[in-house]
């Protein structure tokens, strides 16, 4: 089993809810230090970008909206979808009041819309996941406007590296340790970005987090790895962060994250 891009076991397990994502980002809303947010991150970058159609793609449990005002909302039709039924059906909950938003169970390889339909196309945080990022990017900038934007964020090499440190020490024999995002990372991402599009620009978001509590760091950490390890090396692992916790009451832990903002060339069809 593989976590990154098996569509299997991405849609049947680890996503199969929201479960697991909304673990990760209780962590995140608890203990980030950049005041400024992610979510209001993201909203600046998209609020520089004319746009009157936007289609997500992986949106997940759609937080990012649910932090969002509908008079926010310059956008007059927005998509929401996402591969996994379970995370579509979650969006679609929490958002199906307001009724600028549409929800689909699709995958982002395969766009069940015409040419030219959206001013942007959102990827955030699921590029890496995709089994041929090319044919997603290949699709994306087949339903992008003229002059439309992909907006698609990702992680860098050494994001939440002490997380993966402390699994690696409970359990030294698990292969699946690498980085989640290596495949579409801060690092390589602009080099599949630039066989699609004319213009691709990176915005870094500067943050970290300074945890004092075990429980929401032991329950991220298990969203990822809790299927792939033994209840003894669960034991070491949540034995060892009390430990730490015991001694230095905090532990910070670095992020790398930002996003790259694509730019559809009109003269390219
Ligand atoms: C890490 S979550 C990110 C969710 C959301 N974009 C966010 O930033 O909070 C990745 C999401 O991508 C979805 N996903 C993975 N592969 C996909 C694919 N090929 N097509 C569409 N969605 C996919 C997963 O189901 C999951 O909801």
């Amino acid at each position: 089993m593989n976590f990154r891009n098996d569509p299997a076991f991405l849609k049947e397990y680890q996503y199969k809810t929201e479960g697991n994502l909304n673990a990760r980002i209780r962590l995140h809303t608890l203990f980030s230090t950049n005041p400024l947010g992610w979510a209001n991150f993201v909203k600046g970058i998209l609020g520089k970008i004319p746009a009157s159609s936007l289609l997500e793609v992986g949106c997940g449990s759609a937080h990012a909206w649910q932090a969002t005002q509908p008079s926010d909302f310059s956008h007059k039709k927005i998509f929401l979808t996402d591969f996994s039924f379970g995370m579509a059906r979650s969006a679609s909950h929490s958002l199906h009041e307001h009724k600028v938003f549409h929800f689909a169970n699709l995958d982002a390889q395969f766009l069940p819309f015409k040419d030219q339909s959206f001013d942007i196309v959102i990827a955030n945080h699921m590029l890496y996941h995709v089994p041929d990022i090319d044919l997603a990017l290949t699709e994306i900038h087949r339903v992008l406007s003229p002059n439309g934007s992909l907006v698609a964020a990702t992680n860098g090499a050494k994001h939440l590296i002490e997380l993966t440190n402390f699994v690696r020490q409970a359990a030294p024999d698990l292969e699946e340790t690498g980085s989640i995002s290596s495949k579409f990372s801060l690092e390589n991402g602009a080099s599949y970005l630039e066989r699609h599009f004319g213009q691709v620009t990176c915005h870094l978001y500067p943050d970290s987090l300074d945890i004092s509590e075990v429980g929401p760091l032991l329950d991220y950490i298990l969203s990822m790895w809790g299927g792939f390890i033994t209840e003894s090396q669960r034991k070491t692992l949540k034995d060892g962060l009390d430990q730490r916790f015991a001694r230095d009451k905090h532990i910070t832990v670095q992020k790398s994250t930002g996003l790259f903002v694509s730019k559809k060339e009109s003269s390219r069809s």
